[in-house]
């Protein structure tokens, strides 16, 4: 079996892009503060990140094991990231004007967000 690093090395696979994300505003309060939550991820490899406090859905997806593509590095401009929200859409930050952007472009569904800029204080299901 081929490892990551050898794909990456031939070209087949893009680098694990360090990315800083845009986070999108924390409504009602500045706290990122959750309690224990678990982000499960239903796709191509399934996987589930315990979480003590709120992170992103690309962030827990890291966390997971599980491959999420995202080409911008986490900035709200390729819309690689989308993810399908199964449960727990209560549970993720609201819509920024970055990622209102992004998901007019792809014409996404209404339930359908940027792993990269929604941000999970509490347990959600992700089909990807
Ligand atoms: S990683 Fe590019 S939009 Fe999320």
């Amino acid at each position: 079996m081929i490892g990551d690093a050898a794909l990456v090395k031939m070209g087949l696979r893009d680098p694990l892009i360090e990315w800083e994300p845009v986070l999108p505003p924390v409504p009602g309060g500045t706290s990122r503060q959750a309690s224990m939550h678990t982000i499960r991820f239903d796709g191509k490899q399934p996987g589930s990140a315990d979480c003590e406090q709120e992170i992103s859905l690309l962030a827990a997806s890291a966390k997971a094991g599980v491959p999420l593509n995202h080409r911008c590095g986490g900035h709200a401009r390729c819309g690689t990231c989308v993810v399908t929200i199964a449960e727990g859409a209560e549970h993720l930050t609201e819509i920024g004007a970055a990622e209102t952007r992004v998901l007019k472009a792809l014409k996404a569904q209404p339930d359908q967000r940027l792993a990269c800029q929604a941000w999970a204080r509490g347990e959600v299901l992700c089909k990807y």
